[in-house]
């Protein structure tokens, strides 16, 4: 049977009755997102203020909390690919930091890897650069020159594809983000640099948040006045989320299609949702919480 696209497809769209006409084409249309076991999940330092030495981690609950991550993903439309966990990276689980993922017309597919901050974070990103590179994707090392540059964390696509928001301040640096923009103003990628200044907010995915190609949900207090002015300027709809929505991840949330995935609701950030077409779904991340993250530092979407 043959089976063809009518129509726009909106990146990363479902169609029911076309996955059931052709069912041996569903592979290559569903988008994949990459994942990694919570196995060795702990919190042994302090690397962001939301850790503490003190905390203790229910790896089984870490281990629900995952599965359940998964599923949601899956009925959203999205494959599952996964990375070997690998002893003693405590944090390997969080997969939106070691590396940087796109496909560019004319360039295929990439990854950027990351210069991590930490040191015990440095040695993750080798394991995703094999992953990736296994897979036929092109790998571009960019000479950090000592600076940082943290993936996905603080690296987040317009949705278009025409421009990445980059911010930096806490984890990743300046001169980390110039180098990546250096590199993407080869691909005609534009980079929007954004300066982050509060420390609970120390990577961009915790405090922006594009929910389609006109909005995006931001913390401002996590932005300086200048990072601000460019997000307004990108941007047709700034949706708002208060200090406490902010501190508890919910600008953390997974857009999958229609759905938004995010640990916590309440009544403002339901409006704002409902305004833009998405469905919350509420997934507990409570174990992750402790270490600093929560849905989206646990993915990369792949291309
Ligand atoms: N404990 C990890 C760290 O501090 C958490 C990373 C969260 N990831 C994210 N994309 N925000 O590096």
């Amino acid at each position: 049977m043959s089976c063809r696209i009518v129509g726009s497809l909106r990146p990363n769209a479902v169609l029911p009755g076309l996955l059931t006409a052709c069912r041996h084409r569903y592979h290559a249309l569903m988008p994949s997102v990459l994942l990694c076991p919570p196995t060795y999940f702990d919190v042994v330092d302090e690397k962001n203020p939301y850790m503490t030495r003190k905390a203790t981690v229910d790896r089984s609950k870490a281990r629900s909390q995952w599965d359940y991550l998964c599923s949601v993903l899956q009925q959203s439309g999205y494959e599952i690919e996964t990375i070997d966990p690998i002893p003693d990276l405590e944090d390997m689980v969080f997969a939106a930091n070691q590396i940087f993922v796109g496909a560019k017309i004319g360039y295929g597919k990439f990854a950027i890897p990351s210069r991590m901050r930490y040191e015990s974070r440095q040695r993750e990103v080798p394991f995703f650069v094999e992953w990736f590179r296994t897979r036929n994707y092109q790998i571009l090392e960019l000479d950090y020159a000592g600076e940082f540059l943290e993936g996905h964390g603080d690296l987040l696509w317009h949705p278009d594809g025409s421009r990445v928001f980059a911010g930096y301040g806490f984890r990743s640096t300046r001169y980390g983000v110039e180098k990546f923009a250096h590199a993407m103003a080869q691909m005609s990628v534009d980079v929007v640099p954004l300066k982050l200044i509060d420390p609970y907010c120390y990577h961009l995915d915790t405090c922006l948040c594009p929910l389609n190609g006109e909005a995006v949900l931001i913390f401002p207090g996590a932005f300086s006045a200048e990072a601000l002015a460019a997000i307004h300027k990108h941007w047709k709809r700034v949706h708002l989320l208060t200090v406490e929505e902010a501190h508890r991840f919910m600008g953390n949330g997974i857009v999958a299609n229609s759905n938004y995935i995010t640990p916590y609701i309440t009544p403002q950030l339901q409006a704002i949702l409902a305004e833009e077409g998405l469905k919350p779904i509420v997934v507990e991340t409570s174990e992750f919480e402790k270490a600093g993250g929560s849905c989206f530092c646990l993915k990369a979407f792949l291309p």
